[in-house]
Protein backbone atom coordinates (compact mmCIF):
# COMPACT_ATOMS: atom_id res chain seq x y z
CA UNK A 1 0.00 0.00 0.00
CA UNK A 2 1.46 3.68 -1.00
CA UNK A 3 1.36 5.78 1.65
CA UNK A 4 -1.03 8.11 0.69
CA UNK A 5 -3.19 4.59 0.79
CA UNK A 6 -2.33 4.10 3.88
CA UNK A 7 -3.13 7.38 5.18
CA UNK A 8 -6.95 6.97 3.78
CA UNK A 9 -7.05 4.08 4.87
CA UNK A 10 -6.38 4.98 8.27
CA UNK A 11 -8.38 8.04 8.15
CA UNK A 12 -11.62 6.43 7.20
CA UNK A 13 -10.89 3.80 10.32
CA UNK A 14 -10.35 6.88 12.58
CA UNK A 15 -13.52 8.30 11.34
CA UNK A 16 -15.49 5.34 12.24
CA UNK A 17 -14.63 4.84 15.21
CA UNK A 18 -15.60 8.42 16.08
CA UNK A 19 -18.67 8.34 15.03
CA UNK A 20 -18.96 5.28 16.93
CA UNK A 21 -18.47 7.37 20.24
CA UNK A 22 -20.66 9.89 18.60
CA UNK A 23 -23.87 8.57 18.45
CA UNK A 24 -23.05 6.00 21.40
CA UNK A 25 -22.96 9.25 23.31
CA UNK A 26 -26.14 10.34 21.61
CA UNK A 27 -28.09 6.56 22.37
CA UNK A 28 -26.68 7.20 25.85
CA UNK A 29 -28.17 10.64 26.18
CA UNK A 30 -31.70 9.46 24.94
CA UNK A 31 -31.08 7.20 27.82
CA UNK A 32 -30.61 8.74 30.36
CA UNK A 33 -33.06 11.75 29.57
CA UNK A 34 -36.08 9.65 28.67
CA UNK A 35 -35.65 7.82 31.69
CA UNK A 36 -36.68 10.45 34.40
CA UNK A 37 -32.67 10.40 34.95
CA UNK A 38 -30.48 12.71 37.08
CA UNK A 39 -30.14 16.19 35.47
CA UNK A 40 -26.57 16.33 36.13
CA UNK A 41 -25.51 13.01 34.25
CA UNK A 42 -27.57 14.53 31.60
CA UNK A 43 -26.11 17.88 31.82
CA UNK A 44 -22.38 15.68 31.63
CA UNK A 45 -23.48 13.58 28.50
CA UNK A 46 -24.37 16.38 26.90
CA UNK A 47 -21.20 18.88 28.10
CA UNK A 48 -18.96 15.43 26.48
CA UNK A 49 -20.94 14.78 22.92
CA UNK A 50 -21.07 18.22 22.57
CA UNK A 51 -17.04 18.85 23.01
CA UNK A 52 -16.66 15.58 21.20
CA UNK A 53 -18.97 16.61 18.41
CA UNK A 54 -17.00 19.87 18.02
CA UNK A 55 -13.87 18.05 17.49
CA UNK A 56 -15.37 15.35 15.07
CA UNK A 57 -16.44 17.71 12.83
CA UNK A 58 -13.17 19.97 13.15
CA UNK A 59 -11.05 16.73 11.96
CA UNK A 60 -13.66 15.58 9.35
CA UNK A 61 -13.64 19.70 8.25
CA UNK A 62 -9.84 19.35 8.33
CA UNK A 63 -9.66 16.50 6.07
CA UNK A 64 -12.45 17.78 3.63
CA UNK A 65 -9.97 21.21 3.01
CA UNK A 66 -6.55 18.81 2.98
CA UNK A 67 -8.46 16.79 -0.29
CA UNK A 68 -10.37 19.95 -1.70
CA UNK A 69 -13.43 17.93 -1.51
CA UNK A 70 -16.48 18.93 -3.66
CA UNK A 71 -19.20 18.68 -1.02
CA UNK A 72 -17.35 21.14 1.55
CA UNK A 73 -19.61 23.42 2.00
CA UNK A 74 -23.00 22.07 2.46
CA UNK A 75 -21.41 19.37 5.03
CA UNK A 76 -20.21 21.84 6.59
CA UNK A 77 -23.67 23.31 7.30
CA UNK A 78 -24.64 20.10 8.03
CA UNK A 79 -22.01 20.27 11.05
CA UNK A 80 -23.13 23.47 11.84
CA UNK A 81 -26.76 22.63 12.28
CA UNK A 82 -25.97 19.77 14.54
CA UNK A 83 -23.51 21.64 16.78
CA UNK A 84 -26.98 24.30 17.01
CA UNK A 85 -29.28 21.72 17.65
CA UNK A 86 -26.99 20.18 20.49
CA UNK A 87 -26.14 23.45 22.01
CA UNK A 88 -30.21 24.24 21.70
CA UNK A 89 -30.77 21.11 23.94
CA UNK A 90 -27.79 21.75 26.48
CA UNK A 91 -30.10 25.64 26.39
CA UNK A 92 -33.12 24.24 27.69
CA UNK A 93 -31.60 21.51 29.61
CA UNK A 94 -29.61 24.43 31.85
CA UNK A 95 -33.51 26.16 31.78
CA UNK A 96 -34.44 23.50 33.73
CA UNK A 97 -36.64 22.16 30.36
CA UNK A 98 -35.17 18.67 31.03
CA UNK A 99 -38.84 16.98 29.84
CA UNK A 100 -37.85 18.40 26.07
CA UNK A 101 -34.19 16.76 25.84
CA UNK A 102 -35.32 13.13 25.35
CA UNK A 103 -37.57 14.16 22.57
CA UNK A 104 -34.80 16.34 21.01
CA UNK A 105 -31.88 13.72 21.56
CA UNK A 106 -34.01 11.15 19.39
CA UNK A 107 -34.58 13.93 16.36
CA UNK A 108 -30.66 14.74 16.57
CA UNK A 109 -29.71 11.25 16.84
CA UNK A 110 -31.59 10.58 13.67
CA UNK A 111 -30.13 13.40 12.16
CA UNK A 112 -26.66 12.77 12.59
CA UNK A 113 -27.25 8.78 11.59
CA UNK A 114 -28.76 10.16 8.41
CA UNK A 115 -25.30 12.76 7.99
CA UNK A 116 -22.87 9.60 8.83
CA UNK A 117 -25.32 7.46 6.00
CA UNK A 118 -25.19 10.07 3.25
CA UNK A 119 -22.44 12.60 3.23
CA UNK A 120 -20.11 11.28 5.80
CA UNK A 121 -20.73 8.04 3.32
CA UNK A 122 -19.71 9.98 0.35
CA UNK A 123 -16.56 11.97 1.84
CA UNK A 124 -15.54 8.05 2.65
CA UNK A 125 -15.71 6.51 -0.69
CA UNK A 126 -14.02 9.77 -1.91
CA UNK A 127 -10.87 9.07 0.43
CA UNK A 128 -11.11 5.05 -0.01
CA UNK A 129 -10.95 6.38 -4.19
CA UNK A 130 -8.05 8.52 -3.46
CA UNK A 131 -9.90 11.38 -4.64
FE1 LIG B 1 -18.85 12.53 10.81
FE1 LIG C 1 -19.69 14.98 8.58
Amino acid sequence: MSGMAEFNSASNADTEREHEVQTGLLRELCKAAGANGDPAVVGEILARLIDYSQAHFASEELLMRMKSYDDYEEHVEDHAQMLDALRGIAAEHARGETALVAGRATETLDFIGKHIATRDRRFADSVRNGL
